[in-house]
C-alpha cells in the first residue's frame, strides 16, 4: 500500500506524476493553512509525511499540530532555514531535504548572477527593449570581464565547490572562507582565508553560498562592505537574510560597490523597492534551483527520503 503524504504546494506535472507513482500524493493547490489547527488537521488526517518548501514555515507550532500519524516531513530544498530541526527532534519527526542534485543549477545560477553583474546585464535589457539604442558605441556599457579576477567564496560545500569549479573555467583565481577548511583534493588550488575579514578585500567579486544560520544571518554588512574593493561584484544565492539590505543598499548607492546580482532578498516575494533604483542590480526572483533536472531530481529525493522513514529505515539507506 502507497504511503498517504500531502505536498504544501504544486510541482512540475513530471514530478506530481512521480510523486503519485509512488505515493498516496495530495498536492495543495492554493494556501498552506498557517496557524489554523483544524483546517491541517482535516488536510492531514491519516498521513504519514509531509513536503514543504521554504515559503511554509515548519516551526514550533507546526509540529505542535501535526497528527501522530505524521513521522517524517520531507523539504523540496536543500536550505533547511524554514524548518525548525530542534521542534522536528521534540516531537521525534524524522526531516529530509534534497542535497546534492541541485549543486549544478544553483552553481549555473551563480555564474549567470556574476555575469550578469559584471556585463551590466540590467542596463544593457532596459536600452535594447526600449527602442532607444542608437548603434554600438566603443563607450557604451562597459563592464569587467571575470578572467584575471579573484572570485570569493563564502561557504564552500557543494555549491560553493561548484561555483569555484565553473569561475575556474571562465580564468578567475579562487579564495574561500568556510567553517572548517577544506582537505587539498577539495580545495583544487583555492586559497583559504581562515577569517571573512581576511577574504573580503581580497574579492573582485563575492558569492556567497553558505547556508542561513544564527551565525551567517546579517553576515554581509556595512562593516563587512567597507572591507571590500569599491570595484567588487557581490552575488547572493544563498538566502536574503545573509545580507543586510540597508547596507547593501547604501553601498550599491554610494558607489562602494561595482554592481550586485542576487537570486534572493529578505522577505520574498516583496523586494525593497529601493533596489528597483539601482540599474548596477541584476535581480532574479530565487531561480536557482529552477531547471528540469533538479527539480527532478529534487523530487526523487524527497520520495526516497520519505519512503525510507515510512518503511521504517532511516533516509538515505
Ligand atoms: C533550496 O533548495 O534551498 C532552494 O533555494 C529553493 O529554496
Amino acid at each position: 500500500m502507497k504511503h498517504k503524504v500531502v505536498i504544501g504546494f504544486r510541482l512540475p506535472d513530471d514530478v506530481e506524476r512521480e510523486f503519485s507513482a509512488r505515493l498516496d500524493a495530495r498536492f495543495v493547490d492554493g494556501a498552506w493553512p498557517r496557524r489554523d489547527a483544524t483546517a491541517l488537521a482535516a488536510l492531514l488526517y491519516g498521513c504519514g509525511g509531509i513536503v514543504v518548501t521554504p515559503p511554509i514555515h515548519a516551526d514550533e507550532w507546526l509540529f505542535e499540530h501535526l497528527p501522530a500519524s505524521v513521522r517524517v516531513v520531507g523539504t523540496y530544498s536543500v536550505g533547511l532555514d524554514h524548518v525548525d530541526l530542534v521542534a522536528a527532534k521534540k516531537h521525534g519527526i524524522a526531516v529530509v531535504n534534497t542535497p546534492d542534485v541541485l549543486t549544478d543549477a544553483v552553481a549555473e545560477t551563480a555564474l549567470l548572477l556574476l555575469l550578469g553583474a559584471a556585463r551590466r546585464a540590467t542596463e544593457s535589457i532596459a536600452l535594447i527593449r526600449s527602442g532607444q539604442w542608437q548603434g554600438w558605441t566603443p563607450r557604451q556599457i562597459i563592464g569587467q570581464s571575470l578572467a584575471g579576477r579573484t572570485l570569493g567564496i563564502y561557504g564552500m560545500g557543494r555549491i560553493g565547490r561548484g561555483i569555484a569549479a565553473r569561475a575556474r573555467a571562465f580564468g578567475m583565481t579562487i579564495a574561500y572562507h568556510n567553517t572548517r577548511r577544506l582537505a587539498p583534493a577539495l580545495e583544487e588550488g583555492a586559497a583559504y582565508y581562515d577569517t571573512p575579514e581576511a577574504l573580503l578585500p581580497v574579492c573582485d567579486a563575492l558569492v556567497l553560498a553558505c547556508p542561513l544560520t544564527a551565525a551567517t544571518r546579517g553576515f554581509l554588512n556595512a562593516g563587512r562592505i567597507a572591507l571590500m574593493k569599491p570595484t567588487a561584484i557581490v552575488v547572493n544565492i544563498a538566502r536574503g537574510d545573509v545580507v543586510v539590505d540597508d547596507d547593501l543598499i547604501a553601498a550599491l548607492k554610494e558607489g562602494r560597490l561595482f554592481a550586485a546580482g542576487l537570486d534572493v532578498f529578505s522577505g520574498e516575494p516583496r523586494l525593497d523597492a529601493r533596489y528597483y533604483d539601482f540599474p548596477n542590480l541584476f535581480i532574479l526572483p530565487h531561480i536557482g534551483s529552477s531547471t528540469i533536472e533538479a527539480r527532478l531530481a529534487m523530487g526523487r529525493a524527497v520520495i526516497d527520503g520519505v519512503i525510507a522513514v515510512l518503511d521504517g529505515g532511516n533516509p538515505g539507506e
